[in-house]
Order: C-alpha cells, then structure tokens, then sequence
C-alpha cells in the first residue's frame, strides 16, 4: 500500500482523489439547528439537508461517485430485458466475488427480505455475530428470532481487539445444540458489524463459523455491505494476509459463505444490491421472487444508469487507495477524540466515529435514550447529523411490548466514501471537544410519537426538561456568535 510519509506534520490521511465537481454547503446559525432538531422531533432522519452543514447520518447511498462511474452510466442500455448494462454488471460481480449467480435487488434490505421469505419459517432461530434493523425486521416478521452471539470484547468500547466484529464459535455451538439444526435456516456473519461500530470479522474467525457450518450441514449467509473495508482491516491486522490484494482477501471471504448479499448503497457506492452464490439449488429458492418483488432478472429494482455504475464501482472497491480512505478518516477523528479524553469506540472501525454515549452522558439513564440525546446536542453543536445507534434504534420486544435496552448507546457520525475533507474532519474533532467539556448541560428525550416497526426511522421524541435552550445559550456564551 502507499502511505504518504511526512516531514514536520503530524501524519494525516490523504486524499487520493480531487472533487471534479462540487455541492454547496451552509451552515444554519445555532437558533436555526435548535429549532430545526426540535421541529424533526429529536430525530436526526426527520432533519431537512438544507438545515445540515456535514450529513453524517449514513454512508448509504451518500459516498461521492467517481468520474469514471459518471461515465459509464451515460453508456447506459435501456432495456426491460437483456440490458448489456446488466451484461456488465454480471461480469463485474462474478470478478468481485468470484461467484457464478447474481441476483439483484434494489437495495440491500431487499436481499433480506428475499433471504427470509425463502428460507426462514415461525419459530426459527438465526445465529448472527450482531443483527442490522432491518435484518433483524426481516427476521421477525417472519415470527422468527435472531441470535447475537458476537464475541464479548465488543461491549469493551475502548479496547485493543482487532477483530470485535468476530462471532463467539463457543456460543455458536451451544445456540446450535440448544436449538437444533433444523430450527436454523442459515447463520449470518455481517462483515463489518454495523451497530457495534463498524468492527471487523477475521479471516480466521469466518473459517470456523464455516467448520461449525459443514459440521452440521448449515448454510452460512455473508452480509457484505463493507466486505471491502473489512479486507482492508483483514490484511492490516491479520498477519496471514499482509500480502494479499484486496481482491483476493474478498475471495477467500466470499468462499467460505454459500450466499452472500449486499447493499450497492454501500458497496460499489451506487445504489441498488445484490445476492450471489454459486448454489443452483439455492438459485432456485430465491428465483421466483425476484421478479414479484424487485423486478426482472436482469434489473432487480436498479435503473440502468446505477447498474452502469455499480459496475465501475466494484472494481474500484478493490482498490487499497480508495478503500483505505474511510477507515482512516475515522481512525484520524477517533484517535484525536481519544487523546483528549472523549469517549470513543477504539479500535477505530469502519463506517464512522462512534461516540460512547453512556460513557460522555454518565447522568442519562438508558430509558431516557442518551445516544438519541446526543445525536441532538451534537446536532445544535456542529449542524453535523448523526445518527442514534442505541436503544432507540431497538424496536420494543414484539411479544411483551418491553423497551429492550441495548448493551451499548453509540452515536455515529459516518464518513461517506471519497465525500469529506480535512477541515470537515478537524470541525467536527473541535465541535465535539466543544460538547464534551459541556457534557454536564445534556438531558434525556421521551417518545412523543412511537411506531412499532423500526422506530429509529419516523418517532418523534422531546427532550426532558430545557436542555436544549441551555446548551444553545452556552454555545453562544462560548463562541461569541451563532455559527
Ligand atoms: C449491514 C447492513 N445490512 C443491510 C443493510 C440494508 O441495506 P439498505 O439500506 O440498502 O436496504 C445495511 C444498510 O445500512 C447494512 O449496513
């Protein structure tokens, strides 16, 4: 890989590429984002981006484009059927994956809801390293359930593990025998782990979850939204691999799953998605939806355009320059954070900074959704959106209706492939200095509008008590001005 060595400065990341074209920003004055955040009901997906100065709240469909896919998409064949844009793509996710079937879907939750209308029946049980919402939605609405069997380091926010993301293959055995095999439709290793903070899975760790999988004849499902970066963390951190490219680790992942599945929003920074293996037989459970629920085969739900440059994107995906952009963006922000006392989750992940929100508001009781409150200081802070990666974003229990407390409160701040620059990354590193050393201002939030189905996306919450007005005050106190 090529690191950029520095003379006097302390090293920083550095861009490998330049914005051919740009997007304006603004940044609303702290009035505007209090009343904005208290207009979207504390909740940052309801904000408008006029009212945003970095959209932080996703990488989904949000990472900058390149030119080279920009081109391709005006190559775009418009066709119902047999596009040759299709052609291209097919061609492009066999190389990727180094698997003969693809089957493409408009997004990544598609693929999971083609995955549990085809495989999981009531009363089955899921082993996983750790759920994503819309898995776990998937999953239950099938009136089955989801076991996490992650490994325990995970819930160490500030540790050294190198692969947090892994799967417990003791608590994987004992869920298998307490369960039985016939109750499992497939076990599903998420590389990276999403809700923990972007943690990746091990090479090592994924060949025992297939040993486990061949010893009792269970299918192992890959969710690859960040595979990339997760081979990325694989060759930095797991000596075996230190020479491999990038392209053979996510081979050798992608070997050891019978299915994978992916979003485009993230993988190939485009929009649409796909599930892939090399199973005829497992084609043939999943076939028959694709056209009731996504579209033709030779489409799934995308436009001809995103599949052109979901084409293009995938080869760049495996290219260390523009992989390693992201995790070090976030290994910059986090280890800065955490030199100066702010609590972040360490090692740094992929995806985007993630903030300890138990940790930074000690006086937030769980019920009072800390994360989700300082998703909203962070917001009247900086005008930066993040999102809540807590208990709000844990549906209550489908059966008892009881609020499930998550075991950790984050609050992540994404990073968009190829998206921020420098000074976007020291603004928000100086902003939550800011809110950190005024920690003490930040109160809790209460639903005011709760939906039963992934609540994280449209409820509406008020803060308990003024805090809000007090933490705007104190913004202006200190700043001297409203920006
Ligand atoms: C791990 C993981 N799986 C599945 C999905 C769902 O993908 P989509 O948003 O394209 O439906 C996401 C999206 O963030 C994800 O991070």
């Amino acid at each position: 890989m090529q690191t950029i060595k520095f003379f006097k400065q302390s090293p920083v990341p550095v861009e490998f590429h330049k914005p051919v074209m740009v997007q304006a920003l603004q940044l609303p004055p702290v009035e505007k984002r209090l009343e904005a955040i208290l207009a979207a009901g504390c909740n940052t997906f309801l904000l408008n981006t006029s009212e945003i100065f970095l959209d932080m709240l996703t990488d989904s469909g949000t990472n900058a484009m390149s030119n080279q896919q920009f081109s391709a998409m005006m190559l775009a064949d418009e066709a119902y059927a047999g596009s040759q844009s299709f052609v291209r793509l097919l061609a492009s996710v066999r190389e990727f994956f180094g698997k003969e079937h693809f089957l493409p879907v408009h997004q990544g939750r598609a693929a999971e809801h083609i995955l549990a209308e085809a495989f999981v029946k009531k009363g089955d049980v899921v082993p996983m390293n750790f759920h994503f919402t819309t898995t776990r939605a998937h999953i239950e609405r099938m009136d089955a359930t989801v076991r996490e069997l992650i490994v325990d380091e995970v819930f160490k926010t500030d540790s050294d593990e190198p692969f947090k993301g892994n799967m417990d293959i003791a608590k994987l055995e004992a869920t298998i025998k307490e369960v039985g095999t016939e109750k499992i439709p497939f076990i599903r290793m998420e590389v990276t782990t999403n809700l923990t903070g972007g943690q990746p899975v091990s090479l090592a760790n994924l060949r025992a979850v297939r040993k486990v999988a061949d010893k009792h004849g269970l299918l192992l499902v890959i969710d690859a939204c960040l595979i990339a970066e997760n081979a990325w963390f694989i060759k930095q951190r797991e000596p075996e691999f230190a020479l491999f490219s990038l392209a053979e680790i996510i081979h050798e992942m992608a070997k050891l799953a019978d299915i994978v599945y992916f979003s485009a929003r993230k993988l190939g920074a485009a929009r649409g998605g796909g599930i892939v293996t090399n199973d005829e037989k497992l084609v043939a459970k999943m076939k028959d939806l694709i056209p009731l629920f996504e579209g033709f085969f030779t489409y799934g739900g995308m436009s001809t355009r995103e599949i052109e440059a979901l084409a293009v994107g995938l080869k760049e995906f495996t290219d260390e320059l523009v992989i390693s952009h992201m995790p070090q963006s976030i290994a910059h922000v986090v280890n800065t954070l955490k030199a100066s006392g702010v609590p972040v989750v360490t090692p740094a992940g992929a995806l985007g900074v993630h903030l300890d929100a138990k940790k930074f508001l000690p006086q937030v009781k769980s019920n009072q959704y800390p994360a989700g409150a300082l998703a909203v200081a962070i917001f009247i802070t900086a005008g930066v959106r993040g999102m809540e990666r807590g208990t709000i974003s844990n549906d209550r229990d489908p059966v008892t209706h009881q609020e499930i407390l998550a075991d950790m409160e984050l609050v992540r701040m994404a990073l968009p492939r190829r998206l921020f620059s420098l000074s976007h990354l020291q603004f928000l590193i100086d902003r939550l200095q800011w809110l950190f050393a005024n920690r003490e201002l930040i109160g809790g939030l209460k639903f005011i509008e709760e939906p039963s189905v992934l609540r994280f996306f449209d409820g509406k919450l008020a803060p308990i008590g003024d805090w809000p007005n007090k933490l705007q005050a104190k913004f202006k106190k200190d700043f001297g001005e409203s920006l």
